[in-house]
């Protein structure tokens, strides 16, 4: 059988980046029976000193985060400086799994037997299979791997069948301080397209399976790892809203909304997607963003001075076009973009996109991967919100006012109903420190930090009698 293999060219500039091989059917079960067999070893070592292969390998990325970050860049098509935040976002987690590598703690209960104690643990889960996607061909397996690892489990990734070429990178390096450490490689790297996604899927030997990427994949992964009741932890489609109410600070505004919808090209699954508007301030801030949507600056990410590098592919001009042009026969109104952008070394160029939209249309409520914002007017707060929340995606969202008490009233229980929701700050760069991931069609899913670590273990409750009777709970006498 002739081994297959990706051929990765840049989005950039066509310019081949190279070459992964395909994981056949044999090497994929190699991969899980070895990641099987290290983490039956791995389980056994204290947390802490796991946290000290975790502090290497983030070591190792502090000192190489230039080079990464600019394959990264080279691979996606995002800006130097989003492929050297990428790398950081790992360099984070990695800081953050090393301390929680000694505060993986449980609770101790009250028994209601005398002479008895009650507390709960944390143990590993086993194999845990990380599914990513191509927009954070780096972070998110991070974010997933450096927890996993320090739980006491052992990684069986797949990435995204578009950028497997910074997974390699990081796989190398991830083995080598895996060796150094005495350990095989803990961190297994699987290529292939979507069959390997349903071969992790269904595979018995596979505890978790954390899955980045749009809902229609989602729903799949997560239809084959119910059927054996596996673990899911998803990750999907996120269609992002900021609200901006006639008081906010339009000097935060203006960058915020840039950064959050034109950044990484509207290719974040935090990207902003709708910009909801008070009706009052509706043409000021639709003429400030058209004024600095219209500087944005698109052309090869690697230079300084651009904002927006390429589309990933074919397929995503293709779908950023059509949506435009859904939203146009829906009674959308470009205001600027919907553009291809020519003289450019690859035809993945385009312009960001402003459209006047109402609520009600059908595209936006759909999650389009492309940089289209829609600008949607309303009056009061409760409008606002209750268009927030009415797409059946709830990833991230934002609103911008000074007022306190619409502040506190987007964060209640009537507001936002977002795994995330922020206030005078857009809706994209979330640090590592908190859960990230959203509700409904997102997947329900939380990763990085706050709690997210104990989706990677599994949780024991113990009782110990240390009496010299047997008492039954709940009063119960079984005496012969
Ligand atoms: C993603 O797009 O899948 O909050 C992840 C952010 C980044 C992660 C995005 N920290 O935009």
């Amino acid at each position: 059988m002739t081994s297959m293999k990706l051929q990765i060219n840049s989005p950039i500039d066509n310019v081949l980046l190279g070459h992964a091989p395909v994981t056949s059917e044999a090497d994929y079960h190699s991969a899980v029976q070895q990641a099987c067999a290290a983490q039956l070893i791995w389980r056994m070592v204290p947390s802490p000193q796991r946290g000290h292969l975790v502090r290497d390998f983030g070591e190792r990325l502090r000192a190489e985060k230039k080079r990464l970050g600019e394959l990264v860049a080279r691979e996606t098509g995002k800006l130097l400086a989003e492929g050297e935040g990428e790398i950081q976002e790992i360099i984070d987690i990695c800081e953050f799994a090393v301390g929680l590598s000694r505060q993986l703690c449980g609770s101790t209960m009250q028994s209601e037997r005398p002479m008895h104690r009650m507390y709960e643990q944390w143990h590993p889960l086993g194999v845990i299979g990380v599914i990513t996607a191509f927009n954070f061909p780096a972070a998110v397996w991070g974010w997933n791997a450096m927890l996993a690892l320090v739980c006491g489990n052992s990684v069986v990734w797949k990435p995204s069948e578009m950028t497997p070429i910074t997974a390699l990178e990081l796989h190398k390096i991830a083995l080598e301080i895996c060796l150094q450490h005495g350990h095989p490689d803990l961190c297994k790297l699987v290529v292939g397209h979507r069959d390997l996604g349903e071969k992790i899927s269904a595979d018995k030997r596979i505890a978790l399976v954390s899955a980045t990427g749009s809902t229609r994949m989602g729903l799949a992964v997560a239809g084959v790892v119910a059927k054996r009741l596996g673990k899911t932890l998803l990750e999907l489609g996120g269609n992002n809203a900021i609200i901006i109410l006639q008081d906010a600070d339009l000097k935060l505004v203006i960058p915020a909304t840039l950064f959050g919808a034109v950044g990484t090209a509207g290719q974040r699954c935090t990207s902003i997607r709708r910009i909801l508007v008070q009706r009052n301030v509706l043409d000021e801030v639709t003429k400030k963003l058209v004024a600095a949507y219209e500087k944005v600056v698109v052309g090869n990410p690697l230079q300084a001075g651009t904002l927006m590098g390429p589309l990933i592919n074919q397929a995503a001009v293709a779908s950023y076009h059509s949506a435009i042009a859904s939203a146009v026969a829906q009674g959308g109104t470009v205001l600027c973009g919907a553009a291809a952008v020519s003289g450019q070394p690859s035809d993945l160029y385009v312009r960001p996109t402003l459209i006047a939209a109402q609520r009600k249309m059908a595209i936006v409520a759909q999650e389009t991967f492309a940089p289209i914002a829609y600008i949607i007017p309303f009056d009061s707060l409760a409008e606002a919100i209750e268009i927030n929340n009415e797409v059946p995606q709830g990833l991230s969202s934002s609103i911008f006012t000074k007022n306190m008490q619409h502040v506190e009233d987007f964060l209640s229980a009537r507001g936002s109903d977002c795994g995330i929701a922020n206030v005078n700050i857009g809706t994209s760069g979330a640090e590592i420190g908190g859960a990230f991931g959203g509700e409904k069609e997102t997947g329900g899913g939380r990763e990085a930090g706050s709690d997210s670590w104990k989706q990677y273990m599994r949780r024991q409750t113990n009782t110990i009698n240390w009496s010299n009777a047997l008492p039954l709970s709940q009063g119960i006498k079984f005496d012969v």
